[in-house]
């Protein structure tokens, strides 16, 4: 009863932000993002009687209590459909930093929910994995797939799900710009909670979210990577509108991303095909094609010399692994 199994993380073109229903996690909005090749978890389960209770690890440190009541009632909605009530220990690996806006909680909800499966030998469809990572981390539905996936809204646990869309294979790249790799102050649940309750324009945000994600559908299938970046930087933008908009704001920006923006303007404004977005931290992530991603990268570390950057191209779904490679 275990399993090893890699997710990669995936950052949001179109966000998702907001959520209709809170224990389910169903969204308002339907979201569309791309699965980065650089950014991993890797999650070993491994279920026992000899447990006396679940043991969640991370890098190699076990977790506080809070934590491991998190992930453990996460396991038990796997456990039930197994009918068992066997514990787990669970070791993961994030080959970047945790809750700091990089994916981290969609590659390792993704690469759990995969993994359980398998060591439970429940053999649910990607489908129905992506449900369930989902049920850990919205934005973890997305990670079971590769390349440009889209999460539909749904309006039950069956019917919110993702699927990929396109393989992007064809030279889409992300740059991710670690200015701060801390921790951020209010985690997404929170962030997208307090806009859903106290910002004006809330109510805008649904049809804003859709109309961008149709006319980024048609930029997708012309391969259009400006059109893309443009509309996606948008939507960005238009996400954090409503953080600042909250009341009390919140404002994931920091002086280290307003430079890293007006870096991203300044390349565009040399000719190059550079936009940028950002999740619910102080990083921004550039979107660019393949072939001007090394000139954009060394343009951008001209300017800005301590940012640490990271190419990524399309990444792949959740992988089985036959051992773990950490120690
Ligand atoms: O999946 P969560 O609950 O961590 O929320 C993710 C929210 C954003 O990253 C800002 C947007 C998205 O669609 O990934």
């Amino acid at each position: 009863m275990q399993a090893i199994y890699r997710a990669h993380s995936n950052i949001a073109l179109i966000k998702y932000w907001g959520k209709k229903d809170e224990i389910l996690h169903l969204p308002y909005n339907n979201s569309l993002s791309i699965t980065q090749d650089s950014f991993y978890t890797d999650t070993e389960v491994e279920f026992s009687d000899s447990f006396e209770e679940d043991i969640f690890i991370l890098n190699g440190e076990v977790q506080s209590e809070t934590e491991r009541i998190k992930i453990s009632k996460f396991v038990d909605l796997l456990r039930e459909l197994k009918g068992l009530e066997t514990r787990a220990r669970i070791n993961s690996f994030n080959n970047m930093p945790t809750a700091a806006g990089f994916g981290s909680s969609a590659s390792a909800y993704a690469a759990l929910t995969a993994a359980i499966n398998d060591a439970l030998e429940l053999r649910l469809s990607e489908k129905e994995l992506s449900t369930y990572a989902r049920r850990g981390s919205g934005s973890a539905s997305r990670s079971i797939y590769g390349g440009l996936v889209e999460w539909h809204a749904g309006t039950d646990h069956e019917s919110s799900f993702a699927e990929q869309i396109d393989t992007a294979d064809w030279g889409l790249s992300t740059i991710t710009v670690i200015g701060t790799p801390k921790q951020k102050k209010f985690s997404s649940r929170v962030g997208m909670q307090k806009s859903v309750h106290t910002s004006p324009f809330y109510k805008e945000w649904p049809n804003v979210a859709k109309e961008a994600l149709n006319k980024i559908k048609r930029a997708i299938k012309e391969r259009d990577i400006d059109e893309i970046g443009k509309i996606a930087e948008h939507n960005a933008l238009a996400m954090h509108s409503l953080t600042i908009t909250s009341v009390p704001p919140i404002l994931y920006f920091n002086d280290k991303t307003m430079r890293a923006i007006a870096a991203v303007h300044e390349i565009r404004d040399l000719g190059y095909t550079a936009y940028f977005t950002i999740d619910a931290g102080p990083n921004i992530v550039i979107i660019c094609p393949r072939d001007q991603a090394e000139d954009i990268m060394r343009i951008y570390n001209e300017k800005i010399s301590d940012d640490k950057l990271m190419l990524s191209n399309a990444g792949p779904g959740i992988q089985k692994l036959e051992s773990w490679v950490h120690d």
